[in-house]
C-alpha cells in the first residue's frame, strides 16, 4: 500500500486530498496544527494525524521517521499547508507578515522535501506534489508575501524535479485558482468576490477542494511517472483571463 504525507490535512483542500487518497487505498499521515479536528494519534488503520507546526523545521526529520516507523515507507509527499497572510495595501505589508508567510508557505516545503527525499527515493514511484497557486505565476493586488511565496514554491518544484529525477522521484506543483475553503470563505465579501471570480473563469464557477484532490491523485499515481517539474493549473481557466 502506498503511503502519503499530506500537510494542512485539517483544511479544505488537504481534507479532500486525504479523502481521495484513502478512497484509492493509500495510507495517509496528515500534518496540521493541533486542534479538536486534528489531534496527534492513530485515527484508523490507514490514517494517522500528526500535530505539528510547519514552522518547526527542526521537527521534520523525526516526523517523517515517525511516519516510516508507523507505515513502513513513504511514497508521496503533498505540501499543501499554507496561509494567505495579511492584506498588504502597499504591496509590502509588515516584515512579521512576510516572515510568517515565507516560513509556512515556503520554508516548510523546502524542509519537508529535504526530510522526505531519501525515503521517497526508496519508493519505486516517489512523488512530491507542492500546492502552489495561480499566484505562482501571476501577482495578486494587495497580496504582499503570498504570491512571492507561491512563485518560489513553483521555482523550488522545478529545481527539485531536476535534482531528484535520477532517484525516480517526480516533483510537480498543482496551481489552484479560487477554491471554496476556509481560506477563501474568510474573505470579507466572499459571495460577491466568488461570483466575480467565477465570471472571470472559463467554466463559470470557482473550484471545489475535490477538483484539486483529483489533480493531486493523478500526479501521485504510477501512470504520471513521466511528468515532472510541471505546474498544473486547476482553476477553471481563470489564468487565461489574467493574460487577456
Ligand atoms: N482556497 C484557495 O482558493 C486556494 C487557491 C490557491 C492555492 N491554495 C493553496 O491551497 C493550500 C490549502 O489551502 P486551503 O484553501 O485548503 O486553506 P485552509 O485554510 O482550509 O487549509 C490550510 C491548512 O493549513 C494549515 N496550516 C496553516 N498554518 C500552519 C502551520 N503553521 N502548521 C501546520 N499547519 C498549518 C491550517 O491549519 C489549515 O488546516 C494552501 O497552500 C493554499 O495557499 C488555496
Amino acid at each position: 500500500m502506498r503511503v502519503a504525507i499530506v500537510t494542512g490535512g485539517a483544511g479544505g483542500i488537504g481534507g479532500a486530498i486525504i479523502q481521495r487518497f484513502l478512497e484509492l487505498g493509500y495510507r495517509v499521515a496528515s500534518i496540521d496544527l493541533p486542534s479538536e479536528r486534528h489531534v496527534d494519534g492513530i485515527i484508523g488503520e490507514n490514517l494517522i494525524q500528526i500535530a505539528l507546526d510547519l514552522r518547526d523545521l527542526d521537527q521534520f526529520e523525526q516526523t517523517v521517521a515517525r511516519v516510516v516507523n508507523h507505515f513502513g515507507r513513504v511514497d508521496v509527499l503533498v505540501n499543501n499547508g499554507g496561509i494567505v497572510g495579511s492584506n498588504a495595501d502597499d504591496g509590502f505589508g509588515t516584515l512579521g507578515n512576510w516572515r510568517e508567510v515565507m516560513a509556512i508557505n515556503l520554508d516548510a516545503v523546502w524542509g519537508l522535501c529535504k526530510a522526505a527525499a531519501e525515503h521517497l527515493a526508496r519508493s519505486s514511484n516517489g512523488r512530491i506534489i507542492n500546492i502552489g497557486s495561480i499566484n505562482s505565476e501571476y501577482p495578486s493586488p494587495g497580496g504582499g508575501a503570498y504570491p512571492a511565496s507561491k512563485h518560489a514554491v513553483y521555482g523550488l518544484t522545478k529545481c527539485l524535479a531536476f535534482e531528484l529525477g535520477g532517484q525516480g522521484v517526480t516533483v510537480n506543483a498543482v496551481l489552484p485558482g479560487a477554491v471554496e475553503t476556509g481560506m477563501t470563505r474568510s474573505h470579507p465579501s466572499f459571495e460577491s468576490w466568488s461570483a466575480r471570480v467565477a465570471a472571470c473563469s472559463a467554466v463559470g464557477r470557482i473550484g471545489r477542494p475535490e477538483d484539486v484532490a483529483a489533480a493531486v491523485a493523478f500526479l501521485a499515481s504510477e501512470e504520471a511517472g513521466f511528468i515532472t517539474g510541471h505546474g498544473l493549473y486547476v482553476d477553471g481557466g481563470l489564468h487565461l483571463n489574467l493574460v487577456r
